[in-house]
């Protein structure tokens, strides 16, 4: 058996009670449905600022009533300390992926996204040692690797951050370490790699760009590239992403206060990317066939990125079990759907 078909056996033989933070977001919302497929006990934390309530609403529907009645929702913001000691009380594992994301936005607004990504960081670290919980995961990100040539990418090799964002995600890092020094706390980073799927949102102007461009192709818009086409990422489909979290939450003690990177190993350049969404878009009978436009690169991007995923395969088990292709031919009947519902 595989380590992470083990994790989810023990996880049924004996539930815990978790706390996600972000539930309401793409990845939060993503593990809340894993977690209560597997008869897990949840509470959730989100202010709404990115996540949706929609996305509550169809994990409710993808889970029994039973299952629905083990989740409780706290609508809250992570940078009230006291809201996030109420959370942590009584609970096993948290996960916490609250945050603001996107590279542009933290460029754009740097005090909000400082403020959520590191106060509210603090907030939980706080809130979740004082509770004594067992585990603690949080979402780091590759966007530390910055300005660092090599690639793949190695935990152990970081360049200088690229973005506020970046910043603030490696100062979570910095923090989960000294929390470990200083109080025996040892949490885990997982920095995951362009992650996709399903519920990730698709509009605004801070959309990652597997969703905004799958959107556009479906209306019929244009599709633009940053930069000359050249730049890669190693995308990361979700359910690749729920392993890793469960597996990090379930690890052995001297296997913690780690960073592991989070993605599959392979590199897409966006021209590629394209052309798989086109591809995958056609197979379904949406016709794409407009040229992509080219614009200036963006600033605080990083050129490349893939990941070396070995460190995770060896200390967690991490197995990931779609390739970008399976995961957009996952993902495609969701994004579809969404873009007809929002035409009706
Ligand atoms: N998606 C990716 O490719 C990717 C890559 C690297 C890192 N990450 C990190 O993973 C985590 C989850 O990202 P996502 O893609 O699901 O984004 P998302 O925006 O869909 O989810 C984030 C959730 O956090 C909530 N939130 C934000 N600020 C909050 C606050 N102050 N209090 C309470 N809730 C708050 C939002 O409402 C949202 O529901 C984030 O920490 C992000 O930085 C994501």
């Amino acid at each position: 058996m595989i380590a992470y078909e083990i994790v989810q056996k023990a996880l049924r033989a004996q539930p815990r009670k978790w706390l996600v933070t972000g539930c309401a977001g793409f990845i939060g919302s993503n593990l809340l449905e894993t977690l209560l497929k597997l008869d897990q006990q949840v509470v959730g934390i989100d202010n709404f600022s990115t996540g949706y309530e929609c996305n509550l609403d169809e994990v409710r529907a993808f889970v029994s009533g039973e299952q629905w009645r083990r989740f409780r929702f706290i609508k809250g913001d992570i940078r009230d300390a006291a809201m996030c000691r109420e959370a942590a009380s009584g609970v096993d594992i948290v996960l916490h992926q609250a945050a603001l994301g996107s590279v542009p936005r933290s460029l754009h607004d740097p005090q909000t996204t400082n403020d959520v990504n590191i106060g509210g960081f603090l907030n939980m670290l706080v809130a979740a040692r004082d509770a004594k919980v067992s585990s603690f995961v949080y979402a780091a990100s590759s966007s530390t690797y910055g300005d660092h040539p090599d690639l793949p990418k190695r935990e152990d090799r970081i360049g200088r951050p690229l973005s506020p964002y970046a910043v603030t995600k490696y100062v979570n890092e910095l923090y989960a370490d000294v929390f470990a020094r200083s109080y025996g706390f040892n949490a885990i980073g997982l920095r995951y790699f362009n992650v996709f799927g399903k519920r990730q949102d698709p509009n605004g102007a801070y959309a990652a760009v597997i969703p905004t461009w799958t959107a556009a192709m479906i209306r019929g818009d244009d599709v633009v590239i940053n930069g000359d086409g050249a730049t890669s990422r190693d995308f990361c489909y979700i359910e690749n992403a729920v392993q890793a979290n469960l597996l990090a939450a379930m690890a052995a003690e001297h296997d913690r206060n780690e960073i592991y990177n989070v993605a599959v190993g392979d590199t897409t350049t966006l021209r590629q990317l394209a052309d798989m969404l086109r591809q995958e878009l056609a197979m379904r009978g949406i016709l794409y066939e407009k040229k992509l436009i080219y614009r200036d690169f963006r600033k605080g991007d990083v050129r490349h990125s893939q990941a070396d995923i070995g460190k995770a395969a060896e200390r967690l088990g991490y197995m990931p079990q779609y390739r970008v292709r399976q995961g957009l031919e996952a993902a495609m009947p969701w994004y579809i759907r969404q873009e007809l519902a929002a035409a009706a």
